[in-house]
């Protein structure tokens, strides 16, 4: 009964696990997807290893939690035995990427694309990229060579994208991000 079709992927429910917030592994959004959830995200995956920051880099206050993570990642190299569990997933599996510039993006969207998730959401939103290279989601014009190079590799694929915007993307620039968007 709640079955439902996302951008043309099939959910047997609407609820989606969120990238980073529990499944930072494959067992873990394997042990969602048992639980019940509709698809699963994969935490961000970036171009090498990088720490984040140090704890503390959650906090609980009155109204929710605040964090910042910082983006660990071991990187897409080292994630092949994670592929081979997650290909065996009973629910789709959408995969999150980043980069520091352009051509991160490019390299982590090829890599992660040839292992077919069920869709590879973009994240140029995340503050947390901005020290080490730019916020793309602030900017319409980096934005908008972020997607379209991404889409390139994703659709080579015949892969779904989706993409992770900035709340504040261009607010100065009205016509630049009606365009984006
Ligand atoms: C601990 C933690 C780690 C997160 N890591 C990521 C991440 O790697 N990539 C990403 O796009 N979002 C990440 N997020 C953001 C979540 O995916 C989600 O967008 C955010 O928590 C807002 O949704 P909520 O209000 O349902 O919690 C993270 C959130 C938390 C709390």
């Amino acid at each position: 009964m709640l079955s439902t079709n996302f951008a043309g992927i099939e959910l047997k429910n609407p609820a989606v696990l969120a990238s980073g917030i529990w499944g930072v592994n494959a067992e873990l959004l394997m042990r969602a997807a048992k639980a019940g959830a509709g698809a699963v995200t994969i935490k961000s995956i970036g171009p090498r290893e990088r720490d984040g920051h140090a704890n503390p880099t959650v906090i609980a206050w009155e109204h929710g939690l605040l964090n910042a993570v910082g983006l660990p990642s071991s990187g897409y190299k080292e994630m092949e035995e994670e592929w081979k569990l997650l290909e065996k997933s009973p629910v789709p599996v959408i995969a999150s990427i980043y980069g520091a510039n352009v051509s991160e993006f490019e390299e982590v969207a090829k890599a992660v694309a040839f292992h077919k998730p069920a869709m590879i959401e973009v994240n140029i939103s995340c503050p947390n990229s901005e020290k080490h290279g730019q916020l793309f989601g602030c900017n319409a014009e980096a934005s908008t060579e972020v997607i379209s190079t991404v889409k390139k590799e994703i659709n080579i694929a015949s892969r779904f994208y989706s993409f992770r915007r900035e709340p504040y993307l261009d607010v100065e620039r009205p016509e630049l991000r009606a365009r984006f968007l």
